[in-house]
């Protein structure tokens, strides 16, 4: 078996599509959208991502403010420009790129963020929402994953699930989303013991831990559902991700590519948020 793979790029143009209509009916009725995104540092991936988010807002409608620090910007100043941003009727949705420096305390800020422009669904607020599955806001990459499997008719009620990594932006929030959705959900880790032993009897596999080749194609039921969130480089520096993609795609029944598969919509889905950010506060 061959797996379909599921294009990221192509289901966030159909997305980004409904993203700038929404947009332009907004700014008609006086509302122009807007994102401000704050990057502190000079992390390379990090400028590539937040410079990929406000090229984005641009190209959909989507009014931006992209704040550019130092790294050794203090954390009271930080606190007190997204004190201005809370305030700023023209900003509807605030977004701080992690990782910040280590002087600055990343759950300070985040919790400085008014949850109804927090759209990144990182805030207590937020995240504790979820849990009872209704948040303000889902976070970007597991509610893009969602919409990939929406949009395949991947069944989720009663599917076996492995999550893979636990963090607060992916793991913990993906596996909450699924749980919602009916799945029977497992979160492992890097450090899981036979991890093969979860995964072999997986509907569903979401990779987030940034190890390359993780997932192998032993690991993999044939036909399930392989979905990888990992942004790696290779030894040519190109980029992949946690799944070994060329072995996995023969088993699986779906895969994601890296690039191509979840990057995308993951941006797509910070504009869903903002969008919608706009629209409550627009009444
Ligand atoms: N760093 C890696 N992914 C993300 C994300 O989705 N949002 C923010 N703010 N920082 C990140």
């Amino acid at each position: 078996m061959t797996a379909r793979i599921i294009d990221g790029t192509l289901l966030s143009k159909q997305l980004r599509a409904e993203v700038a209509q929404r947009a332009a009916a907004l700014a008609a009725r006086g509302h122009r959208p807007g994102l401000a995104v704050v990057l502190v540092g000079d992390n390379a991936a990090s400028q590539v991502y937040v410079r990929n988010k406000v090229k984005a807002c641009e190209d959909n409608g989507l009014h931006s403010v992209y704040d550019r620090y130092p790294a050794e910007l203090s954390e009271a100043d930080l606190l007190a420009r997204i004190d201005a941003l809370n305030r700023d009727p023209q900003i509807h949705g605030i977004l701080v790129q992690l990782p910040l420096p280590p002087h600055i305390d990343a759950h300070k800020v985040i919790e400085a963020i008014a949850p109804e422009k927090d759209v990144d669904g990182f805030h207590v607020a937020n995240a504790g929402a979820l849990m009872t599955g209704k948040p303000l806001f889902c976070p970007c990459t597991p509610y893009g994953v969602m919409k990939m499997f929406e949009s395949e008719r991947i069944p989720l009620a009663g599917a076996n699930a492995v999550v893979i990594g636990r963090s607060n932006i992916v793991g913990k929030p993906m596996a909450m989303l699924l749980v919602e959705a009916g799945a029977t959900v497992t979160i492992c880790n890097s450090k899981t013991r036979d991890l093969a032993a979860h995964t072999r009897s997986a509907d569903i596999i979401v990779a987030a831990t940034g190890k390359r080749n993780l997932v192998t194609a032993d690991m993999v039921k044939p036909g399930a559902t392989v979905i990888d969130v990992g942004m790696n480089r290779d030894d040519e520096g190109k980029l992949c991700g946690d799944v070994d993609f060329a072995g996995v795609r023969e088993v699986a029944g779906y895969i994601t590519p890296v690039p191509g598969g979840v990057g995308p919509m993951t941006i797509t889905m910070l504009l869903v948020n903002t969008i919608e950010a706009a629209e409550r506060a627009a009444g």
